[in-house]
């Protein structure tokens, strides 16, 4: 059953009054189904965050429209998950209160709320550190927080935006595995954001490719193949392979010719 349905989303920016409308994202249409784990991937500029946003519900599209479970999104809510490129960790609270301020509208009782914080502190390995603060914690942990955050309201989607953009390269392999850990624990359905093509390939049960017109999706990949995923097998490698020049096309009349 698709939980997600992105229909003919088209948007387009003024930049300024004068000058004219730029469309950046063209008739975007695709679904996820409850319990995928589907990415995003394409070039810098290609229009994913703007996607994102409008899927979070912080923008809305030009036309077209956004369902989840049958529902047309208007606005944000806690039945979205939202981990922003940066993580956003609001640097003047602890890492207990980042993670209940996503709980500060739930129905949820005081003791709800506390038996949540410990199971969300357990899953993500950082009980001991709750009363931290974002400053001194590693970008990993502060990725684990922004996580659990966003899925402390048990959101029927998590949307994540290049989680793992600000860690450095050695560390990126591992944080794939933790954040695959995290969210598989917590039996989400997850549409990520990522540049990167190994670790789409890495994280995901399918993959669209999006282009630099207009966003349009140039692929469609399933990757079928089992967790954990070895990345020297020759099944991982064909399958980076195959991703590798789906994304090709994504530069397609976009590519300065060389004179
Ligand atoms: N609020 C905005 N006003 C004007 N242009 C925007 C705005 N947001 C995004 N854009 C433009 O839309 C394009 C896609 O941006 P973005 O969605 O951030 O791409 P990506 O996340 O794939 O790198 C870029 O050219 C960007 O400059
Ligand atoms: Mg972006």
């Amino acid at each position: 059953m698709a939980i997600l349905e992105v229909n003919n989303v088209c948007k387009s920016f003024k930049t300024s009054k004068k000058s004219p409308e730029v469309e950046v994202l063209k008739d975007i249409s695709f679904t996820v189904e409850k319990g995928e784990f589907v990415t995003l991937l394409g070039p810098s500029g290609c229009g994913k965050t703007t996607l994102l946003t409008i899927i979070g519900g912080f923008q809305r599209a030009t036309s077209g429209e956004v369902l989840l479970e049958g529902e047309r999104i208007e606005k944000p809510s806690s039945d979205r998950g939202y981990v922003f490129q940066n993580y956003a960790l609001f640097p003047w609270m602890n890492v207990e209160k980042n993670i209940l301020y996503s709980l500060k509208f739930s129905k949820m009782s005081k003791e709800e709320k506390k038996k949540r914080l410990e199971e969300l502190l357990e899953m993500s390995h950082l009980k001991g550190h709750e009363k931290k603060y974002p400053i001194s914690l590693s970008g990993g942990m502060q990725q684990r927080v922004a996580v659990v955050r966003a899925l402390a309201p048990y959101p029927k989607i998590l949307l994540l935006d290049e989680p793992l953009g600000a860690i450095d390269l050695q560390m990126r392999e591992h944080m794939q595995n933790e954040l695959l850990q995290l969210v598989k624990e917590s039996n989400s359905t997850i549409l990520m954001v990522t540049h990167d093509v190994s670790e789409a390939v890495y994280m995901s049960d399918r993959v669209i490719v999006m282009s630099l017109n207009k966003g349009e999706i140039v692929a469609d990949m399933r990757i079928d193949i089992k967790h954990p995923r070895e990345r020297d097998s020759e099944e991982y490698i064909e399958c980076v392979r195959e991703l590798t020049n789906n994304v090709k096309k994504a530069f397609i009349n976009k590519v300065p010719v060389s004179v």
